[in-house]
């Protein structure tokens, strides 16, 4: 049992991408456990887009974390030792462990992890992707925001991300045309002939406004709009009365800025219902959704893929994949 513990604290807000100064590596030593303390050791750290809007001091639905602070993040980690009546060792949690290697629960911040179950078919990186932040995201942004009905046609963007690619199939499950939006011919070919999108555009293509319009011949019904940008707006120019945009994320515009919301005209003309969510919102309803999730995988209707990078001194680096597209699926730090 080591007696440090390593972290990556926040050491200077972003400009752009995670450069070398943002994130500091540090090292203090590991607390002794007082009554209604537990300490767990993180196997997989998420890796989130949100993670960057963190980062930055700017209005946003959580408050910034602050210089010299642990980055917050997302991660899976295992209880080591207990003096908290609800975990004792060997329990394996999900929540706001933070980016380091142990993560010390007590008093009120036990609320930010979820003792997990243990379920066959289900590996531990699932409860940070498909079971985890990612599906919910898909599950209620797609059903309870976008409204889908069988037979209209869904366009998804960040398509083979890990929120992404659960929303297409869940489109899919409803009966819908589901057209993914993705940024290389393997992730394209992923979701079309893995995961049954009924199409695939690849956005690094010249003629993909073409494509994306060839694909899409009775218009848009529904945007699940994870991107923004020149992505919103060619998916808004075609999208039929009365259309949902679930406006997921905006990622396009995390690390510069960017006029994303310049097509907005079209909300107007079309009376199309834009809906922002957090997926915070949905809290009391996560066991639902966790249920049914947990349902859809057991019986191979939801596939996922995991991008693995391992190493906990690389976490800064995985926080830039996400917006150079070098994951596929699910990004997770492996410890
Ligand atoms: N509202 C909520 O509660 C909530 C919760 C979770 C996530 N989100 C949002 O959902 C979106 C996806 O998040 P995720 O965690 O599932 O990440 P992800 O999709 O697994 O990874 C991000 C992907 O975005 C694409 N991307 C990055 N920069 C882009 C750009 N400039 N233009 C086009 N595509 C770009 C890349 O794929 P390509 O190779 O295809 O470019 C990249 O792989 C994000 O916008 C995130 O903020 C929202």
């Amino acid at each position: 049992m080591p007696n440090t513990n390593r972290q990556w604290k926040l050491n200077a807000r972003p400009k752009g991408l995670i450069t070398p100064d943002v994130l500091q590596l540090s090292e203090s030593p590991l607390p002794s456990l007082d009554e209604g303390q537990a300490l767990a050791r993180v196997k997989y750290l998420s890796i989130d887009p949100t993670m960057r809007i963190w980062m930055a001091d700017i209005p946003q639905y959580m408050p910034p974390v602050q210089l010299g602070e642990v980055m917050r993040s997302f991660g899976f980690a295992e209880i080591i030792e207990s003096r908290h009546s609800d975990f004792k060792k060997g329990d394996k949690v999900t929540g706001l462990t933070g980016l380091q290697e142990f993560a010390l629960i007590s008093g009120k911040e036990t609320r930010a992890f979820q003792k997990l179950p243990s379920i066959p078919f289900l590996s531990d990186t699932n409860f940070l992707g498909t079971l985890g932040v990612n599906g919910l995201t898909a599950y209620f942004g797609l059903l309870d925001v976008g409204k889908p009905q069988p037979g209209e046609t869904l366009v998804v963007s960040a398509a083979a991300g890990a929120t992404g690619s659960i929303a297409g199939q869940i489109g899919k499950i409803q009966g819908c045309r589901v057209v993914g939006i993705a940024g290389s011919d393997e992730k394209c070919k992923w979701i079309k002939d893995d995961l049954g999108f009924d199409a695939a555009i690849n956005y690094k293509l010249p003629d993909w406004k073409a494509l994306l319009a060839a694909a899409t011949p009775n218009g848009i019904d529904i945007d699940f709009e994870n991107v923004g940008g020149d992505i919103m707006q060619a998916v808004l120019d075609r999208m039929n009365l009365h259309g949902r945009v679930v406006l997921c994320g905006l990622i396009s515009g995390y690390t510069r800025q960017d006029p994303a919301l310049a097509s907005f005209g079209q909300v107007l003309i079309k009376r199309l219902r834009v809906e922002g969510f957090i997926i915070l919102d949905y809290a009391s309803r996560f066991m639902e959704a966790g249920k049914q999730l947990g349902m859809w995988k057991m019986m191979g209707k939801l596939k996922d893929k995991q991008t693995i990078v391992k190493g906990f001194e690389k976490a800064p680096e995985a926080i830039n994949m996400l917006f150079s597209g070098a994951n596929i699926g699910k990004l997770i730090v492996e410890l």
